[in-house]
């Protein structure tokens, strides 16, 4: 049993966990603080820096990403100060100087007071992409399927797939679209054509690759890539407040009654 501690938050005294990371119990108390790079069910990244929030220890302080900070006893937390909304804005800034014209993120930014960046776009006209890293990290921690990595460093880095080309191992399940916060990676449809492309007339189906449908085989060889079983799981994950299929795989393995999803 982990240890108990007594932090405070926004001075409220809080118990939580040693070192359990700051995002989980903020959420348990039902604070909300700016996020783009976490998802709950994957490994905190912290690599966006707008869930910026301020520690102190007595006359000592930091500012720390909230996503990935694990907690310790006594910490003083403060995540609505004006400093640390200072701090939040210029990491927002530096993502719409990356993203100018990106819908999403300059949706953010306005919800956040950033109405324009001094930083420059690194690509002409700008990117699409803010390197959270949300598409990798589901593809490999959830689907299992590591079909996507990141490439090169500074100006130059991008997310690709490995050795460029469409690998063996990706679905075709979308989770890495459903989970991008931006407008850059969507590539389903595309990607469901080169798995038609690639395969015989019979191919598992994709819902069987994740673990869902044990036995069963996409019996229309993904021609309709709506099919029965993706409406059916995309309507249950819905309605169990899940974003994408994907993440009921554990519920559905769990129940797994052999394959009978009538
Ligand atoms: S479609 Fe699924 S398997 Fe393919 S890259 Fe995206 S998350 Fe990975
Ligand atoms: S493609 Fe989307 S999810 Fe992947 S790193 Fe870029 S912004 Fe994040
Ligand atoms: S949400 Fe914490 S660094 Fe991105």
């Amino acid at each position: 049993m982990p240890d108990r501690i007594e932090i405070t938050i926004d001075n409220k005294k809080v118990e939580a966990e040693d070192r359990e990371f700051l995002i989980n119990v903020l959420n348990r108390e039902g604070i909300t603080i700016p996020t783009l790079c976490h998802h709950d069910r994957l490994e905190p990244y912290g690599v966006c820096r707008v869930c910026m929030v301020k520690v102190s220890w007595g006359s000592k302080s930091k500012f720390v990403t909230g996503c990935n900070y694990p907690v310790e006893n006594g910490d003083v937390i403060d995540t609505k100060g004006r400093d640390v909304k200072k701090i939040r804005k210029m990491s927002i800034e530096a993502l719409l100087g990356r993203c100018p014209i990106e819908p999403a993120i300059v949706e953010f930014a306005g919800k956040h007071g950033v109405m324009s960046s001094r930083f420059q776009p690194q690509k002409p006209g700008g990117d699409d992409c803010i390197l959270c890293g949300l598409c990798v990290r589901v593809c490999d921690e959830v689907v299992g399927a590591r079909a996507l990595g990141f490439m090169s460093r500074g100006p130059e880095r991008d997310i690709c797939m490995p050795f460029m080309e469409n690998p063996e191992s990706c679905i075709g399940c979308g989770a890495c679209s459903s989970v991008c916060p931006t407008t850059a990676m969507k590539m389903e449809g595309l990607k469901t054509e080169i798995l038609k492309s690639r395969h015989g007339d019979i191919r598992p189906c994709r819902y069987t690759l994740m673990g869902f449908y044990p036995g069963g085989v996409c019996a229309n060889s993904y021609r309709c890539w709506r099919c029965d079983i993706d409406q059916k799981y995309t309507e249950l994950a819905s309605m169990a407040g899940f974003e994408h299929p994907v993440f009921m795989a554990e519920v559905c393995i769990d129940e797994s009654d052999g394959g009978d999803t009538s």
